[in-house]
């Protein structure tokens, strides 16, 4: 077996029902990944696995064999990744709890409308282009809930960084 975290192959969980969030957290000592619900309702436990977004209190480490997890440590280079410089420039957060399942989320979530992927209120379902207006940010961020109530705040983070993406 054979697991890929921030680009390091990793021991295989010690037991074959461990979650990848268990994984990540017990296992590896990766903490920036949070234990919200526990059962796939907050986000808080948001990874990318192969540059999509997963819910890892949802999915079995052993789940990720082959692939490739991207944790908050994983995408937080020598600087800053853009979306963390604007989530504090935003006030994106309060207490933080939330934030890094928010970034992980919100790195797929643009590079999924990039690709032209609709959501449930995109008008056009035809269109290539999707422009993320403040409602589609808030519709495709929907799973991540902050309890602080930031939520105005990572959506003007989110569209700071996607209006220069578009730029
Ligand atoms: Fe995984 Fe809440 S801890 S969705
Ligand atoms: Fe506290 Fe989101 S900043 S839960």
């Amino acid at each position: 077996m054979t697991i890929r975290v921030n680009g390091i192959d990793v021991p295989p969980p010690q037991d074959a029902r461990m979650s990848l969030l268990d994984l990540l957290r017990n296992q590896l000592h990766l903490t920036a990944t949070k234990v919200g619900c526990n059962q796939g309702a907050c986000g808080a436990c948001t990874v990318l696995i192969d540059g999509q977004r997963a819910l890892s209190c949802l999915t079995l480490a052993v789940q990720a064999d082959g692939r490739s997890v991207t944790t908050l440590e994983g995408i937080n280079g020598e600087n800053p990744h853009p979306l963390q410089s604007a989530f504090l420039e935003h006030d994106g957060f309060q207490c933080g709890y939330c934030t890094p399942g928010q970034i992980c989320a919100a790195v797929a979530m643009l590079a999924e409308a990039e690709a032209g992927l609709p959501s449930y209120i995109t008008p056009d379902l035809a269109s290539q282009r999707i422009t993320l207006s403040r409602e589609e940010i808030r519709e495709r961020m929907s799973g991540n809930l902050c309890r602080c109530g930031a939520h105005n705040g990572i959506i003007d983070a989110i569209l700071a960084v996607a209006g220069q993406a578009a730029a």
